[in-house]
């Protein structure tokens, strides 16, 4: 298709704002200004080491480390920059919230306030930046419930997830791709370099119901709880096993570029809850991680889940919480959830289980 032919994000932005006659394009103008510190971090990403951005973020001689505990990566402190100095000023923002500051920023007071709220991992993946492996960004917008004007505070953004208004996340791979879901289905768009825009190239993404491919950090299963256990067991079994198919493994380590492979041809993610480190109930962040991706998988007819519940419906208590997450092609997430309801004693009926089986309780 000709380049042309094409709509850009703009286009599309506006065609389904005129479905809102009442809209007034704050919504529009905020995408557009997150849409910006994307194609800004994909500059940064592809630059790399030419521009010196590999490696840990120093100051005062000293790393730094975020409010969970991790270093920073240079490109971790840049990417949130970009995401705070392309939408401060719009005037479309009560507040922001991200993976790298420990409270809410507020709008510096020479701006003015809208009525939204951004919250933002600015680069997921970090570990892989070093090794030139493909990371993400990961917006959530909702609304913001508190009187306007005045200060944003925790509990604003403390929503859940299926009170997001829009959510999406930007891919740095080999092409540059932004995935955005408004609440009516899922669509992605290529970045042309040349033209510096994003390109509808993807509509209506859907994710299939079955998939034959799981992605989990094995290396964890000794703390995994039973039901996980199981499933993997199961998966590991193909043929001859209870599936009766041959499953393929994939860890990437950037749960957005595992979130991108699943919309294109299905599969089924887990990073759940474990035993690991008793103070953290789960590996990824719910507000800015579990919420904004999980929006996109439902929204493309997958599934979404802590294991035990539905993620969309947990109520937030903090704004870094952490929380045990499964999701992609629906029946997969599904047989996943079933065997966390059952009785203790009949998710372990398998002969894996057992005294020589594979994975001894
Ligand atoms: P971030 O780089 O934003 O801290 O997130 C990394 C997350 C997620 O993207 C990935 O799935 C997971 O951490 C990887 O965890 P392991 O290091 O345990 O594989
Ligand atoms: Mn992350
Ligand atoms: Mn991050």
């Amino acid at each position: 298709m000709p380049i042309t032919k094409r709509s850009t994000l703009t286009q599309y932005l506006i065609e389904e704002r005129r479905r809102y006659p009442g809209a007034d394009g704050e919504f529009n103008s905020l995408v557009l200004d997150v849409a910006l510190a994307c194609k800004a971090i994909s500059n940064a990403v592809a630059q790399g080491e030419l521009a010196g951005l590999h490696g840990d973020h120093v100051e005062a001689d000293m790393h730094t480390t975020n409010i969970q505990g991790e270093t920073q990566k240079k490109l971790d402190v840049l990417s949130n920059n970009y995401f705070i100095h392309t939408n401060e000023w719009s005037g479309t923002l009560a507040g922001m919230a991200s993976e790298e500051m420990e409270h809410p920023y507020q709008i510096p007071s020479q701006y003015p306030r809208g009525k939204y709220l951004l919250v933002f991992d600015p680069l997921d993946g970090s570990s892989n930046i070093d090794v030139n492996v493909s990371v993400g960004s990961i917006f959530s917008i909702l609304r913001c419930a508190g009187k306007q004007n005045t200060d944003v505070k925790e509990a604003d953004f403390l929503q859940k997830g299926s009170k997001q208004v829009a959510a999406g996340y930007a891919l740095y791979g080999p092409t540059t791709m932004l995935i955005l879901t408004v609440g009516r289905g899922v669509v992605g768009f290529t970045l042309d370099p040349v033209l510096g825009e994003f390109m509808l190239t993807h509509e209506n993404i859907q994710i299939p119901a079955d998939t034959q491919e799981f992605a989990i950090n094995a290396s964890n299963s000794r703390f995994w709880e039973a039901p996980i256990k199981r499933y993997i067991a199961e998966c590991l079994e193909g043929k001859t096993g209870p599936r009766e198919k041959e499953f393929n493994m994939r860890w990437i380590a950037s749960m957005v570029a595992e979130a991108h492979r699943i919309l294109m041809r299905g599969g089924v993610f887990m990073y759940p809850r474990d035993s690991k480190d008793p103070s953290k109930p789960g590996r990824l962040r719910l507000l800015y991680e579990a919420n904004p991706i999980g929006f996109i998988i439902e929204q493309a007819g997958g599934r979404v889940s802590t294991g035990h519940e539905a993620l969309l419906d947990v109520t937030p208590t903090s704004l870094h919480q952490r929380i045990g997450v499964v999701f992609g092609s629906a029946n997969e997430v599904e047989r996943i959830e079933s065997y966390h309801k059952m009785p203790r004693t009949e998710a372990f009926h398998s002969p894996l289980f057992g005294e020589r089986g594979l994975f001894r309780e």
